[in-house]
């Protein structure tokens, strides 16, 4: 098919890019601009762990075409760290032991920073219910769920 321009702000950055217009959010910014946090598992919307923002909210960028991204803010794992700081939800996750294989991690994290981003002090079961559509097949979730806990006193 036909390449289009189109053009994509992410983390902050602008991106000209000649892509096809079937081509999803997810593997333009896998192949195209060489971001590989997010990632692909189930391709079908039932995991979470392609997980991006889009002005803010999270979204599955494995059932979104990258030229329905345009105009927006785009913000992928890569664009948490402030200049090689990470982000409190990452120092989290990596002092509570929240990741294992880590394929679920970028999603986890991004969608849990749209939780705390709405509400800084959630309840356990506010972060649950606000997961619930991110899989995890290694942590046990607990893990998970203490690092965005600690993230979200402030703990650092
Ligand atoms: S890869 Fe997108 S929801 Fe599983
Ligand atoms: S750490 Fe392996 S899927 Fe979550």
């Amino acid at each position: 098919m036909k390449k289009q321009l189109i053009e994509l702000r992410v983390n902050g950055e602008s991106f000209e890019l000649a892509v096809e217009p079937q081509k999803t959010l997810l593997e333009v910014v896998r192949e195209d601009l060489g971001l590989t946090g997010a990632k692909e598992a189930c391709g079908t919307g039932e995991c979470g762990a392609c997980t991006v923002l889009i002005d803010g909210k999270p979204i599955l960028s494995c059932l979104t075409l990258a030229i329905e991204a345009q105009g927006k803010k785009i913000t992928t794992i890569e664009g948490l760290a402030k200049n090689s700081d990470l982000h409190p939800l990452q120092k989290a996750f990596i002092r509570y032991g929240a990741i294992q294989c880590g394929y679920c991690t970028s999603g986890m994290i991004l969608n849990a920073k749209s939780i705390l981003d709405e509400n800084p002090k959630p309840s356990r079961d506010e972060i649950l219910k606000g997961l619930e559509g991110n899989l995890c097949r290694c942590t046990g979730y607990n893990k998970i769920l203490e690092a965005v806990m600690a993230a979200s006193t402030g703990e650092d």
